[in-house]
């Protein structure tokens, strides 16, 4: 082949993810079509039943057969498309990186910011990318004038990176980070919403909320907090790390100023990818983490000074939005509340077993606790890899002692009888012995 036809081979390879003749569409447009059509008429929850349809997604991933991963929650494996697309890039970029890196890949981003717009139902001129959701919202975190005395309140059950980050600017210039703390699961927006606002001081500048607390699963009625806070002129950042992507909602609906998230969780992106949204008349409140030349201006793009970063992640992000869009997002989030309930249902009566989230659709949705009388959550953890090879983790954490579960579009429900079956077990053996 001339140097010229391989060069527009490989121009048309890489352009793929960004068109339409992109890699998801060679590979899987036709199976998830047929899969589809069989469903087509059926709600999201009945689809949410339908096992035919989800062997389809399954086999998309390729996770390891003799393992049952249920700590999606950490982190989530990509499909093989997606794995595919970041590899192609990759051998792309070291064939002259800054060649193809600077002057082909980055042409990928201005696209791929309409796409996640579109996916967050936001403008583009919103959308940053970057590489998770602890940048996204250290970026804010750090970025918000702030002076000494003033309060921000936040929850002892947020992550612990913005924990930190709130409290590097409480030991540095004297702001006031004060914690509240519930007892999960609430089945009580109301309830919710007043412990923030009984909270609020005269002096309270932000409220910090996590959408879907990763260590339980509790969804907060983030629209609610967020009408209260704005009601008191009170700006709101929320950390949706683990609600886009798995949860049916436009950004611009939950009225929070800044919402920061991973896409690697849910979204089945690249590992290291995420993405950064500000309400357009707030950008320019916001000092960037890392330097650019205009820190003060309106441009979302002054986020994304990040230096070398990998190209091939960022432009892999686009076939995992088309692997979840032919999903569709009420589908899955329909299915992946099915499989949460699927197995806690199944585990909640028996002798010894406690479940420590909701059942109700509007608070839960994937992540679960469960924890078993006399074990600890490293034990039980343990457990379930030892005999079993499920794989979870133990979560201890102020006051919530547990070990979550989380489930995602692939995770069968064949697994997750292995899981009742080894959580009953593990309960039946305990309470004989005690
Ligand atoms: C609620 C929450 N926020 C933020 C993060 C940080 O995500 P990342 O490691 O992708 O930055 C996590 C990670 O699990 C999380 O659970």
């Amino acid at each position: 082949m001339s140097q010229r036809r391989v060069f527009l081979k490989q121009l048309g390879l890489m352009t793929s993810a960004f068109t339409a003749n992109n890699l998801f569409q060679q590979a899987y447009a036709a199976d998830i079509e047929r899969a589809q059509q069989a469903i087509s008429g059926f709600s999201p929850e009945q689809a949410a039943a339908d096992e035919d349809f989800w062997s389809v997604i399954s086999q998309a991933y390729t996770v390891n057969p003799s393992i049952i991963n249920l700590n999606n929650g950490g982190v989530s494996p990509s499909p093989k498309v997606v794995q595919d697309a970041v590899e192609r890039f990759n051998k792309l970029s070291n064939e002259a990186p800054s060649y193809y890196m600077w002057r082909i890949l980055d042409q990928g981003r201005e696209p791929l910011r309409m796409k996640l717009a579109n996916l967050a139902g936001a403008d583009p001129e919103e959308i940053a990318v970057n590489r998770n959701a602890t940048e996204a919202l250290n970026t804010v975190i750090f970025g918000l004038d702030l002076k000494s005395g003033d309060e921000v309140i936040g929850t002892k059950q947020d992550y612990p990176n913005m924990i930190q980050a709130w409290r590097q600017r409480e030991m540095r210039e004297g702001i006031k980070y004060t914690q509240i703390s519930f007892n999960f699961p609430i089945e009580d927006d109301a309830a919710i919403v007043d412990a923030f606002a009984k909270a609020i001081t005269p002096k309270t500048k932000v409220l910090h909320i996590t959408h879907v607390i990763n260590w339980v699963g509790q969804i907060l009625p983030v629209r609610k907090i967020c009408d209260m806070a704005r009601s008191k002129g009170i700006t709101t950042i929320v950390d949706g790390a683990h609600s886009f992507g798995l949860l049916d909602f436009k950004i611009p609906e939950l009225g929070c100023d800044y919402f920061g998230t991973s896409l690697h969780k849910f979204l089945s992106a690249p590992i290291g990818s995420g993405m950064l949204w500000i309400k357009k008349d707030k950008i320019v409140n916001i000092w960037p983490l890392v330097c650019n030349d205009k820190p003060r201006s309106t441009d979302i793009r002054k986020f994304e000074t990040l230096g070398t970063r990998s190209f091939p992640i960022e432009q892999g992000i686009g076939e995992a939005i088309n692997f979840h869009e032919a999903i569709g997002s009420k589908r899955k989030e329909a299915r992946i509340r099915y499989l949460k309930d699927y197995w806690a249902t199944k585990v909640k009566e028996v002798p010894g077993v406690k479940i420590h989230t909701s059942f109700k659709p509007e608070y839960a949705c994937s992540i679960c606790g469960v924890s078993i009388d006399g074990m600890t959550p490293g034990e039980l953890d343990s457990a379930l890899f030892s005999k079993y090879k499920i794989h979870t983790v133990g979560i201890v954490w102020e006051n919530i002692s547990c070990v979550r579960i989380t489930p995602h579009v692939y995770t069968r429900t064949i697994d997750l009888d292995r899981l009742v079956k080894a959580i009953t077990e593990i309960a039946t053996t305990k309470k004989t012995k005690a």
